[in-house]
């Protein structure tokens, strides 16, 4: 089974994607976490990436297609799994489309996870991640068991540098302009599917299984 998670910045592509993971035992390789993994780690990739992030930029497709082509093609990755983040640009989705195709393979499910502007910055301003192994909590609708402490890791949780408000509306403008399209792509496709991630957490996720089946 192999899924695209669509949907603005704060949509909750994360947290779903991290259920789908468990629930259908396959990696969830999330782009943004690759990201901030490699600026954690101070590489040249993190540091390219970092300029970008920071300004609520999308990262150069160029430092992102490879990376994730690559990934897609690891052992982990046979019985398929749940992409985070990327495609964000109709050129991403059409070289990962291309990528596939040679592999005579292609994307199962491409699930929209809907949220109007106005709940996004309420949102990720609540948002507390772990750079160590990726965990999201919100401090009112997922609160850490200890304050600040990731549950999973027992590394510290923070803001993240991109989830200042004025940062958080140049991700929903740029989310608008380049990434929004690739809805009507994969609407093209067949395999659009929508659902309301407005809903309690769980609710979204069941409406999930839903589509994908138990
Ligand atoms: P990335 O890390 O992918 O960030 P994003 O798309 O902006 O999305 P977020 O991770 O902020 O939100 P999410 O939808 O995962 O929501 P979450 O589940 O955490 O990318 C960061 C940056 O990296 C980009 O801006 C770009 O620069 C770069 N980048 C990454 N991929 C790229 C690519 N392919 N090409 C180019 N550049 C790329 O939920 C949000 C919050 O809401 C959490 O606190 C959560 O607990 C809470 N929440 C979730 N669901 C619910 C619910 N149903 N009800 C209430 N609260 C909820
Ligand atoms: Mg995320
Ligand atoms: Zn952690």
């Amino acid at each position: 089974m192999k899924i695209i998670m669509l949907g603005a910045p704060g949509a909750g592509k994360g947290t779903q994607a991290k259920r789908i993971a468990e629930k259908y035992t396959i990696p969830h390789i999330s782009t943004g976490d690759i990201f901030r993994a490699n600026i954690k780690e101070g590489t040249e990739l993190g540091k390219k990436a970092k300029t970008y992030m920071d300004q609520g930029l999308l990262v150069p497709d160029e430092l992102v297609v490879d990376l994730v082509v690559d990934r897609v093609q690891q052992d982990d990755c046979a019985n398929g799994y749940v992409l985070d983040g990327f495609p964000r640009t109709i050129p991403q989705a059409e070289s990962l489309d291309a990528a596939l195709a040679k592999l005579n393979d292609k994307v199962d499910y491409a699930i929209n996870v809907e949220v109007p502007d106005e709940n996004i910055i309420k949102r990720m301003s609540g948002r507390r991640a772990c750079l160590s192994c990726g965990a999201t909590y919100h401090i009112e609708h997922i609160p850490p068991k200890v304050e600040g402490v990731c549950d999973t890791c027992g590394k510290e949780l923070v803001l993240r540098d991109d989830d200042k408000p004025e940062t958080v509306k140049k991700r929903l403008d740029v989310y608008h302009e380049q990434t929004q399209p690739l809805i009507d792509y994969y609407n093209g496709k067949n395999i659009l599917k929508e659902v309301d991630g407005t809903q309690d957490m769980s609710d979204v996720f069941n409406d999930i299984v839903k589509i994908l089946g138990e």
